[in-house]
């Protein structure tokens, strides 16, 4: 890991690393983001690994300009109001996903919505455009800590986790977007941010609180609200029913199932991550009696995959 100025050379290098799937830290007016290449499975994968979070929460997706975000996000009226009025800036929408979105599954974690948002930042809106890809990125912090705000946070909480850290100053902001959903009847604030309630409201009418103890408001933590249609079922060490599929990992037994998928053959946990929600939908698209999944260790990206996994398998 290194630490490098936010010059045109610092740029090309960054935007160099994104493109062959690395992770890169970088300012915005809010706080630094860690990002990864939106379209790459893997590299959005290594972005959660890097965090430590033991869930899959949904990533934000960040472009230079709102028509990029037309590729996987479906913009209704009030979306193009609010990008208009409050793009570039630091407003994440919540919007329905383009069935076809180029985007890796990882980044809404299983969620058939994307958070879309256009920082104003110099620095990043430079690597956007020259890396030519929709970045994947979280606040470049592990787990639990504050977000960063100056390259030095970025170093003391990630340290080498992350490949390269974009030095482009202090973040002015110092707090992150706002986020709103867009993808119900009404507007819905998920995340108060420096975008008040009142400068939405201005342009959207009112917009509400998600209702109380609602899973909208913690997407990460939604439990069989996006499992598969079939039945899952943890820890399947043979098979039980010959309407099952199987989704197996590393060397697992497999004898007996006709149908197999397999997360990491050589059982890497990042791989495994991100296979996990492509494979899911395949192996669901079969309509199959039922999905039994091996064991997966629980170390590392594992806590997330078998809390995933476990969501998945909750009764509906
Ligand atoms: O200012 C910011 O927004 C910074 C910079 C780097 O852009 N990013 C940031 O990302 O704060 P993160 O991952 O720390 O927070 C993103 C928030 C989370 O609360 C997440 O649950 C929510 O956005 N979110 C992302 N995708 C979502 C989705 N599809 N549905 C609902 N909420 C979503
Ligand atoms: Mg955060």
């Amino acid at each position: 890991m290194s630490t490098i100025p936010a010059n045109p050379e610092g740029i090309d290098a960054a935007s160099e690393m994104l493109r062959q799937g690395g992770l890169v830290a970088f300012a915005t007016e809010t706080v630094y983001g860690l990002g990864a290449d939106a379209t790459n499975d893997r590299a959005v994968a290594r972005i959660f690994e890097a965090k430590g979070r033991p869930s899959f929460n949904p990533l934000i997706v960040h472009a230079p300009s709102a028509e990029a975000h037309r590729n996987w996000a479906v913009f209704n009226d009030q979306a193009e109001a609010l990008a208009e009025q409050y793009w570039p800036g630091a407003l994440t929408l919540v919007l329905p996903r383009h069935p076809n979105a180029a985007v890796s599954l990882l980044v809404s974690a299983g969620l058939e919505t994307i958070a879309v948002r256009v920082p104003d930042h110099p620095v990043a809106q430079a690597l956007f455009r020259q890396a030519g890809c929709p970045v994947a990125a979280p606040s470049a912090n592990r787990s639990g800590l504050l977000s960063p705000t100056a390259a030095a946070h970025v170093h003391a909480s990630l340290g080498n986790a992350v490949d390269l850290i974009l030095d482009g100053g202090d973040c002015h902001g110092g707090l992150e977007s706002t986020v709103v959903s867009l993808t119900g009847p009404e507007p819905l604030l998920l995340r108060p941010g420096l975008i008040t309630r009142e400068a939405l409201e201005a342009v959207v009418g009112p917009v509400f609180d998600p209702p109380k103890d609602s899973p909208v408001a913690a997407p990460g933590m939604l439990a069989s609200h996006y499992a598969p249609h079939a039945p899952v079922r943890l820890n399947a060490r043979s098979s039980k029913d010959p309407e099952e599929v199987l989704l197996t990992f590393g060397d697992a037994p497999a004898e007996g199932f006709a149908t197999v998928r397999q997360l990491s053959a050589r059982g890497d946990l990042v791989e495994a991550a991100a296979n996990l929600f492509r494979l899911l939908h395949e192996l669901d698209a079969l309509s199959p009696g039922g999905i039994a999944v091996s064991p997966i260790p629980g170390t590392g990206l594992g806590a997330a995959i078998n809390d995933r996994l476990a969501r998945a398998a909750a009764p509906a």
